[in-house]
């Protein structure tokens, strides 16, 4: 079985070969014309079937990838435009699972790979990334707003998306995954009622569940006007009596404007700073939707026929965000109209992005000079983007070994 999970268009002949063909992993050959910009950057877009070229590509990025994206085709049976994406259920995942068994073995040790998925297959290939990842890898599914228009013709409007997670070594992912920046709306909810000269604090709660407490933790708090507060019920306080009076003293315990309140923690914006634990509900104002990201290739490739299902700009700018750092290489193996090469472009990473259609040349390039010339849509103004930088472009050629 072929491993594309594109339906092939050209008839298929019934003759049997003769002699059985077995495959090599083929070779990369440099297309010097589809290449662009400042030469050897480590930057490359492939063309070819993904499981050949990783195969040709082992040695090179075996444990290199900081994060692998893949959004293949979700078996929903649609032809569009670029390529079908019909396959039997079981030839779907088998496909998938070889791909992925194959991405795993590219992954650092504290590498991370995140999958996008629709309702239709999701349930049966988390079955088969557990069994690939092991199930102590799988690190959460991701919920993504995709649309925010209502689609009347279904039963149930589906307007999510999921987006699998799984590291190479949970304990290591867990030690080097980034948190997010802080939004507006969070700093929004520092304030500084007692004109506190560390600047803005927010109050949280001094009391904790009571379940793995020590007995230092049940006591009564004596607040600086006298007044007395023990934890409620089922509850302890956060510190030990010794420490809330330290803090106490230097003004970390809130008791309300009039000093009569239940006690709580501040906690100062200025120590604050590390950023936040990503969520796993992504909305649509937060990273974008289907319908933007193509009007977006639509302004972008305005000359081109249009791809019909590429992922937003802002939800790659998130994975990549949380999973990698300047400098660090990014890989996707199902790489459509190119959205991760460009993200990954415009935040200072490397990438080799792989692609079996001829879209790869079209799309993908046409695109990646675009961001290299400075291209203003996408995430160009929150990531303050002027251009530079270069990829080179492959074609991977397969060659036939016939035994004697
Ligand atoms: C859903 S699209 C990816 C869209 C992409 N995330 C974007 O933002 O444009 C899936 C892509 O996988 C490609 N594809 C399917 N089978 C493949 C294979 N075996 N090797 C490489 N690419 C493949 C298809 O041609 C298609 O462009």
């Amino acid at each position: 079985m072929s491993n594309t999970l594109l339906a092939p268009k050209v008839k298929q002949s019934t003759k049997k070969p003769r002699i059985p063909v077995q495959k090599k992993p083929g070779t990369l050959h440099h297309m010097k014309r589809l290449s662009y910009g400042t030469k050897n950057t480590g930057n490359k877009i492939i063309q070819g079937d993904n499981l050949a070229i990783l195969e040709a590509l082992e040695l090179q990025v075996q444990g290199q990838v900081r994060c692998v994206y893949i959004d293949p085709p979700y078996n929903n049976k649609d032809r569009y435009t670029h390529y079908d994406d019909k396959l039997c259920h079981v030839e779907w995942l088998e496909a998938l699972e070889k791909c992925a068994t194959s991405l795993r073995r590219t992954l650092r040790e504290d590498g991370s790979m995140w999958v996008s998925i629709d309702d239709n297959e999701m349930h049966y290939l988390k079955v088969v990334l557990d069994k690939v990842f092991g199930r102590e890898n799988f690190v959460s599914t991701i919920v993504w707003q995709q649309r925010t228009t209502r689609e009347n013709r279904k039963i149930l409007s589906n307007d999510h998306e999921y987006i699998l997670v799984y590291a190479k070594n949970y304990s290591e992912f867990k030690k080097t995954r980034n948190l997010l920046p802080m939004g507006e709306e969070v700093i929004s909810r520092y304030k500084n009622p007692d004109n506190d000269p560390r600047g803005p604090w927010q109050s949280v709660s001094a009391n904790v569940q009571a379940g793995h407490a020590v007995p230092s933790q049940f006591y009564e708090i004596v607040a600086p006007n006298g007044k007395k507060h023990s934890p409620p019920k089922g509850r302890c306080w956060a510190y030990s009596k010794d420490k809330m009076n330290k803090e106490i003293a230097i003004g970390n315990i809130w008791f309300g404007k009039e000093g009569n309140g239940v006690p709580r923690l501040k906690k100062f914006l200025s120590e604050s700073k590390r950023g936040v634990t990503p969520k796993t509900l992504w909305t649509a104002d937060e990273v974008s939707t289907n319908d933007l990201a193509k009007k977006h290739i639509m302004k972008l490739l305005p000359d081109h026929q249009l791809f019909d299902t590429p992922k937003p700009e802002p939800l790659l700018h998130r994975i990549i965000e949380i999973a990698s750092d300047p400098g660090d290489l990014i890989l996707d193996a199902y790489l459509g109209s190119g959205t991760t090469a460009a993200v990954a472009h415009k935040m200072a990473r490397q990438y080799i992005g792989i692609e079996v259609g001829d879209h790869a040349a079209s799309h993908c390039t046409a695109r990646l000079k675009k961001v290299i010339e400075g291209d203003c849509y996408g995430l160009a103004d929150r990531l303050q983007w002027k251009g530079g930088g270069g990829f080179d472009f492959f074609m991977h050629k397969q060659t036939a070994i016939r035994p004697s």
